[in-house]
């Protein structure tokens, strides 16, 4: 099969490319983490990244991020060139990725880190601050969001907590919130469901289900494959900071080279 990390077409469907990237590399002293030479998401597909451990995928989301510094390559999204943009300005064209809440933001409730997600949007025009009344409605607005948004996560009736009280579930879901209140195009999740118990990574499959639905593109690292599986509609596979393999679940799952480099025979060897 090819290795282009592109979705074969299906029917009379044409997707749009929403992030486009191009011979990316990224070495670490003589160590190439990452050397993609193609990798795509189209807009409203769920995409899961898989691959061994020390793969690159994790180093690839941060050069596509802007969190680490490409050595080569290029990349855009929804059209507009992304190469060399500062994190800042690659969260504001529309790609997010989620982050731990840090320690600080612990000692703050549930619902103040959900607004504090947004506040870069208000802080940015100095003058609207200085307009009382203008203020005040976008605060509504953005408390209003913050709400509606804890609902949809199934974290209402926590707002008033402290984000440090949360479960490692719970912080997943408020992590993903926060996120969400940056409006962003594409979602991007390292190990989402790492160390969240069973339940609740049930309902973050479901939310992660829904940002699709509602118009969302999500891109996601994820090494437990039933999870992969059941929510990807496609799946690129790194190994050695390359792409070895992309296609439908079915189709990666039984590429051997994805067999020999990742899952093993018994489909459980990886952990
Ligand atoms: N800042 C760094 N300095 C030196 N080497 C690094 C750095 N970051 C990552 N690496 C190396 O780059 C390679 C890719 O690491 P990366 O964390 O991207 O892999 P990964 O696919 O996310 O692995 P995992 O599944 O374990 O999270 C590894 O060999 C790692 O040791
Ligand atoms: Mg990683």
């Amino acid at each position: 099969m090819s290795v282009s990390a592109s979705p074969s077409a299906t029917g009379s469907e044409v997707a749009e490319r929403l992030l486009v990237a191009r011979g990316i590399r990224r070495s670490f002293g003589g160590l190439v983490a990452v050397n993609v030479e193609v990798f795509e998401v189209f807009e409203h597909e769920i995409v899961a990244l898989i691959g061994p451990n020390g793969a690159g995928k994790t180093t690839f989301f941060n050069v596509l991020t802007g969190f680490e510094r490409a050595d080569a390559g290029e990349w855009s999204f929804a059209g507009a060139s992304l190469t060399g943009k500062s994190a800042y300005r690659i969260a504001r064209a529309g790609m997010v990725r989620t982050f731990q809440i840090p320690k600080a933001l612990a000692r703050m409730t549930v619902l103040d880190n959900m607004k504090l997600a947004a506040t870069h949007q208000s802080g940015e025009r100095v003058a609207v601050a200085l307009v009382r009344p203008l203020w005040n409605a976008q605060d509504r607005e953005v408390e209003a969001r913050a709400l509606d948004l804890l609902d949809w996560i199934g974290l209402a009736d926590k707002r008033g907590d402290y984000a440090g009280t949360l479960s490692g579930g719970q912080r997943k879901l408020l992590e993903l919130g926060r996120a969400l209140m940056t409006e962003p195009r594409l979602v991007m999740l390292d190990e989402p469901t790492a160390g969240v118990n069973p339940s609740l990574t049930d309902q973050l499959l479901e939310r992660i289900r829904g940002l699709r639905d509602r118009g969302l593109t999500v891109l996601f690292v994820e090494h437990d494959m039933d999870v992969v599986t059941s929510i990807s509609d496609r799946v690129v596979c790194m190994a050695e900071g390359v792409v070895i393999a992309a296609g439908t679940p079915r189709e990666v799952v039984t590429n051997d080279s994805v067999i020999d480099a990742y899952l093993g025979r018994s489909h459980g060897e990886h952990a």
